[in-house]
């Protein structure tokens, strides 16, 4: 826009040198001058528009500085390459004692298999589908090259029966991470088609053991198999599936068991279609050192913790020295309903407790002066009617009509959720992990990064966003009724 200053010296010596010419001078006098007002007028509101944004592109500059240096934005590759084979295909599980329900399994078991690598090994992964139906691995909150990301149509053409994919990736986050299909999620992951990927670091093996709770609800019928009917209206007009049995690691009634004295760190991930847990763990001393794979800021009490679906935790548990013949349940209280999870049977000699800090991430940014930026990017999240049932919108629109918000990699932004049904939305980015800075327009401290952020009925939830993966990213609710039914947009990231 300055460019337009240096055509003022050119314009009034065109004037000048015009008008010597010229016999009928006053109409020229008078068309540079409304020519003139133009562009005084164009300047005007540029200039308006200029110190309008630039005390909060100082602001923005500011929180992007503030939060350099909170995850990398390269991995480093120096470690093996793990290999696995992942086949998709159809199997048993004993889920009800002495019944067998069908399911479909990742290499035959659910959860499916337990990757384990360090940070900075490279995961190759060898997946073949024999499902009837089309399938993609999704690694969900894992940093990896889009083309890598599992998306049908967007990052990658779906695999179908007999075919096969390979994916492969360095993680650049040590976590806990888990991988499910993104075709036809609702029906494949309340299934049984769902894996965890863990990336260890050196705090891994200080602990006394390293647990996984992969907890899941599913419908069944009488009969024990799973009820064939997804994505009902009435999944659409509520939170999508839930189920009527709850399983951690797909048992009814999962035991964790330790010694007096051990410290545990437990990853816990809902990888529900629709239910939502509150995690309470009694009277243990339990404190939430991760959220969403990424390390806190400050180790938290566990309790009251709100996990969606997508959401993990990891969870730095002391069993007390004087716990011998105790057990400790560890249950979920969304719902008036309060269910067991599981329970951790503390029994045996007590042993020493490893000491070390809390694994923390200092460098995750407060952030406290992005409650005051504008909102970037507002999402209206809601539902219509098609004629045919219920979808779900973003900003009125579904998956297949949205245009992608395109952002650019380093700067700092600010996303709204404004959620104007009455059903919950965790929602989900691929890619990149955001922070929460406001909920109803109140400032909220929470000293940790998220992938998955459940949005509340009516409620709006504002995030704090630095992306630093490039290319295009799936925005979704994680409630797979809901996605699938519209709930999705997507991000570029330039
Ligand atoms: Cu678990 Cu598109 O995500
Ligand atoms: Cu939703």
């Amino acid at each position: 826009m300055k460019g337009i200053l240096y055509l003022f010296p050119l314009f009034c010596l065109w004037c000048s040198t015009d008008m010597k010419k010229s016999k009928n001078s006053t109409i020229l006098i008078a068309v540079s001058i409304v020519i003139l007002g133009v562009i005084v007028s164009f300047l005007l509101v540029f200039s308006v528009l200029d110190n309008d944004s630039s005390p909060f592109s100082n602001a923005k500059e500011a929180l992007a500085e503030e939060f350099s240096g909170a995850y990398p934005k390269e991995h480093k590759q120096d470690g093996r390459v793990v290999e696995v084979d992942i086949v998709a295909s159809m199997g048993q599980l004993e889920i009800v004692k002495g019944h067998s329900t069908s399911v479909w399994s990742y290499n035959g078991t659910v959860p499916g298999p337990e990757i384990r690598v360090r940070k900075g090994d490279t995961v190759r992964i060898n997946f073949t589908n024999n499902l009837w139906q089309p399938s993609t691995i999704h690694f969900h909150g894992i940093r990896v090259p889009n083309r890598m990301d599992g998306v049908p149509d967007i990052t990658q053409l779906t695999v179908r029966r007999g075919e096969s994919f390979v994916y492969e990736f360095t993680p650049k986050d040590a976590g806990t991470f888990w991988f499910h299909p993104h075709e036809n999620s609702s029906e494949q992951l309340e299934r049984g088609l769902y894996g965890v990927l863990i990336v260890e670091d050196e705090y891994s093996e200080q602990y006394s053991q390293d647990r996984v709770w992969v907890i899941d609800d599913w419908l069944l019928e009488d009969t024990y198999q799973i009820d064939p009917y997804f994505v009902t209206q009435h999944d659409l007009a509520h939170d999508g599936r839930w189920g009527n049995v709850i399983t951690v690691n797909s048992s009814l009634q999962e035991v964790l068991r330790a010694q007096p004295g051990e410290r545990i760190r437990l990853r816990v991930i809902n990888v529900s279609n629709g239910r939502v847990y509150t995690t309470n763990f009694g009277s243990l001393d339990a404190k939430v050192i991760a959220v969403d794979g990424m390390y806190v800021k400050e180790a938290f009490h566990v309790n009251g913790f709100v996990l969606a679906p997508g959401n993990r935790i990891d969870v730095d548990i002391t069993i007390p020295k004087n716990a011998a013949g105790k057990s400790f349940d560890v249950y979920d209280e969304f719902t008036r309903h309060r269910n067991i999870l599981g329970t951790i049977v503390v029994e045996g000699n007590s042993v020493v407790t490893p000491s070390f800090p809390y694994p923390q991430n200092e460098q995750v940014p407060d952030w406290t002066d992005a409650v005051d930026v504008p909102v970037d990017k507002r999402y209206v999240l809601d539902a219509r009617n098609s004629g045919t049932g219920l979808e779900w919108t973003i900003n009125g629109e579904t998956f297949s009509e949205h245009t992608p918000l395109v952002l650019q990699s380093g700067e700092f932004n600010k996303i709204a959720f404004e959620n104007k049904s009455f059903r919950l939305h965790p929602m989900h980015l691929h890619g990149q992990f955001f922070k929460v800075i406001a909920r109803n327009g109140r400032s909220v401290k929470e000293p940790y990064f998220r992938d998955t952020v459940l949005v509340g009925a009516q409620e709006t939830v504002e995030v704090g966003l630095v992306p630093l993966d490039k290319g295009k990213w799936l925005n979704h609710c994680h409630i797979a009724e809901h996605a699938d039914a519209g709930m999705t947009t997507s991000i570029i990231v330039r």
